[in-house]
């Protein structure tokens, strides 16, 4: 059949590997998909960056040309951040294309603005990888769990803190030195500040939130604190009593009140875990999340939660979704499993 022609908005830690996947396992893609993925064009912001592997032909610094073209089928946005990201998206599902994203900073501000979008254009936006990296936890939420009443999602879902506590706690390591450590291998955000002071985390707890209880939260509703306020001292002294620190993304539903209103409360900040519990073991830049959920119970996820080849495992996962509903004609969970209006008041933190 005719190619899939998908934009790349992106080319850094994760769009370098995602453009790797789509040129090294073009075939198999083709073979999973029933239709080629054309890579048609690379939006960047310096044209003069060495680009291993790909084709100089393909890069441009005019993002907004690309996604106005109406033959690209399919436009993946990992330039990150809100603008030019949010008119970049917006402009690629009013031509038709569907999208694949892995920017929680947008969609936990202006989530709402884009699932209208894509609903309206009926098309995909898909965005796995928003949300601790490789680990499946998107989907799970958004389909697999949609029939059952979810009560809490709690976990880690920062890699680039947790990779800095890890090593302050194993190696009694410092802040700084551990926070570039995590830059040079990919884990932290093009501003690092989102991640240690726990922007990052807030983001993806406002997501998680959104599509655990089938409401309305933003990054602004939930309450945050990061690490940077944390000690060598104060790992020490949670290590000499038996518990570890860890960055906690907590997001609970309330029982129903007199009125039978339920609420919900997000919050973000480091917690003192026993080295017994799961999470305590979770090292490294993997992540980990916890969800109950009225009738399945007690369910763990876990995986490499950051970095570029693991996130493009999770983008490269929804591309081929949103491709094969493309080729048949279908689209995916719409705007109403996300939630854009609120159905439930949000707990004041
Ligand atoms: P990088 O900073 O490594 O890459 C950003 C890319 O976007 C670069 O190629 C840059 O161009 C390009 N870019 C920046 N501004 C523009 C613009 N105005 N127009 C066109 N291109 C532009 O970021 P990451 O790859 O780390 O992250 C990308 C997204 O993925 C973010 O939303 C991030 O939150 C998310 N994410 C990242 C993970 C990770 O582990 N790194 C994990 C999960 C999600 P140039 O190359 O010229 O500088
Ligand atoms: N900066 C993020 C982290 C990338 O460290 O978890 C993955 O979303």
């Amino acid at each position: 059949g005719q190619p899939l022609r998908v934009a790349l908005l992106g080319c850094g830690t994760v769009g370098s590997e995602v453009a790797r996947l789509l040129i090294d396992s073009s075939a198999d893609l083709q073979a999973r998909i029933g239709r080629p993925l054309e890579l048609v064009g690379i939006a960047v912001r310096r044209l003069n960056r060495p680009r291993a592997g790909l084709d100089p032909e393909l890069f441009t610094t005019d993002a907004e040309a690309l996604v106005g073209r109406d033959d690209v089928d399919l436009v993946v946005e990992v330039i990150g951040g809100i603008e030019p990201a949010r008119t970049l998206i917006l402009s690629a599902l009013r031509h038709g294309a569907s999208v694949v994203t892995a920017n929680k900073a947008l969609l936990a501000e202006d989530g709402a603005t884009l699932f209208t979008a894509a609903e309206d254009a009926g098309v995909d936006l898909y965005f796995e990888a928003a949300v601790a990296g490789a680990i499946p936890i998107v989907r799970p939420l958004r389909e697999s769990l949609v029939g059952d009443e979810i009560t809490s999602v709690i976990g880690i879902v920062n890699g680039t803190t947790n990779f800095i506590l890890d090593k302050m706690d194993g190696e009694g390591a410092g802040f700084a030195e551990t926070l570039s450590d995590a830059q040079a291998l990919g884990y932290a955000e093009a501003d690092p500040t989102a991640d240690v002071e726990g922007f990052d985390a807030a983001a993806k707890a406002a997501i998680l939130a959104s599509l655990a209880f089938h409401t309305r939260v933003t990054a602004a509703d939930v309450y945050r604190e990061g690490i940077t306020d944390v000690t060598t001292s104060d790992i020490a002294s949670a290590r000499a009593i038996g518990f570890v620190v860890k960055l906690l993304a907590i997001c609970e539903l309330a029982d129903p009140d007199a009125d039978g209103q339920r609420s919900v409360s997000v919050r973000v900040h480091p917690a003192m875990i026993p080295r017994s519990h799961p999470l305590a073991s979770v090292g490294g830049a993997y992540n980990a999340v916890f969800v109950e959920s009225r009738s399945a119970g007690r369910l763990m996820f876990y995986g490499p939660g950051a970095g570029g080849s693991p996130t493009a495992s999770a983008v490269l996962g929804d591309l081929v979704t949103v491709a094969r509903n493309r080729v048949r004609g279908a689209a995916g969970p719409g705007e109403s499993s996300y939630a854009a209006r609120p159905v439930s008041p949000i707990d004041d933190v």
